[in-house]
């Protein structure tokens, strides 16, 4: 009982900075952990290839962060944990693995009044289905817009995250969804893609007041926290050295500090950040 137990990192990938999104909710949710966070910035985007490719690289980043001693896996990436959670489970049975889309079909059944949901993401994920499942699953009535917003991800990785260009985009995306006059617009809107927080703003501005937007970082570092609480030693058996980041990217260490640091909320350097090879 008094042999200190060091903890050993949180792993948690994304095809580039958009899951720093999810990072941030999780380092606020749990200050004491160390995190090691993959960007597979060469290959970005996810959101337009296939399932059969996007399971090939979520497998090969988790690959990577086994090898670094993880002792949980976050897949802070929606078009990822669409496609490639049962094949990680698979690969990794004993590790705690956690995506993002569960998380945040919970977020959206608990802030929509009406269970009008709308759901913006990558063709990846939109395509697959994955969020219409798990939001009709929580409740079977539930009605769902989903549309792909491809187009925001390439925006939101070069840094243009407001502005009257993001604006326009977002209005081609989300005016049939919400200023259609045949239907009841929805109440919800779950930015189904993390790298969608960082345009809120701009989102926001296009939307009708009254509509509500979640996206899953909250409720998926929430997730976190008590599936780790459930299976391991109470916090006081153990002695942490000190919350430690780790940061590694797949290309472009001075792009992935730059715009990184806009998802993050704070200063990344580019000579913190290590270029591995999948
Ligand atoms: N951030 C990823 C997601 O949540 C996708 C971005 C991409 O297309 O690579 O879906």
């Amino acid at each position: 009982l008094n042999a200190a137990v060091k903890r050993a990192p949180i792993g948690v990938f994304d095809s580039g900075v958009g899951g720093l999104t999810v990072l941030r909710a999780l380092r606020a949710a749990m200050p004491d952990e160390s995190f090691i966070y993959l960007g597979d910035t060469a290959r970005l985007p996810y959101g337009t290839k296939s399932d059969q490719t996007v399971v090939r690289y979520s497998l090969q980043c988790a690959a990577v962060l086994v090898a670094r001693g993880i002792r949980a896996l976050v897949v802070a990436c929606n078009t990822a944990s669409a496609s490639s959670l049962q094949a990680l489970r698979l690969h990794y049975p004993d590790l705690p693995i956690i995506g993002v889309i569960q998380p945040g079909a919970e977020a959206a059944v608990a802030a929509s009044t009406s269970k009008r949901i709308a759901v913006i993401g990558t063709e990846g994920t939109i395509q697959g289905g994955a969020y219409q499942r798990a939001i009709r699953t929580l409740h079977g009535a539930a009605s769902i817009e989903a549309v792909a917003c491809s187009l925001f991800v390439a925006m939101a990785e070069e840094g243009w995250t407001e502005g009257p260009i993001v604006e326009s985009v977002a209005r081609r995306y989300l005016d049939p969804l919400f200023a259609s006059a045949s239907q009841p617009a929805p109440d919800t809107l779950v930015l189904g893609c993390t790298h969608f927080p960082v345009l809120a703003g701009a989102i926001r501005a296009v939307l009708p007041p009254q509509v509500r937007m979640v996206d899953s970082a909250l409720t998926t570092a929430a997730a976190v926290r008590l599936r780790l609480q459930a299976s391991e030693t109470a916090a006081s058996e153990i002695s942490n050295t000190g919350a430690a980041m780790t940061w590694l990217a797949t290309d472009g260490a001075a792009r992935f500090a730059r715009v990184g640091s806009i998802f993050l909320g704070e200063t990344l350097l580019p000579q913190s950040i290590e270029i591995v090879d999948l």
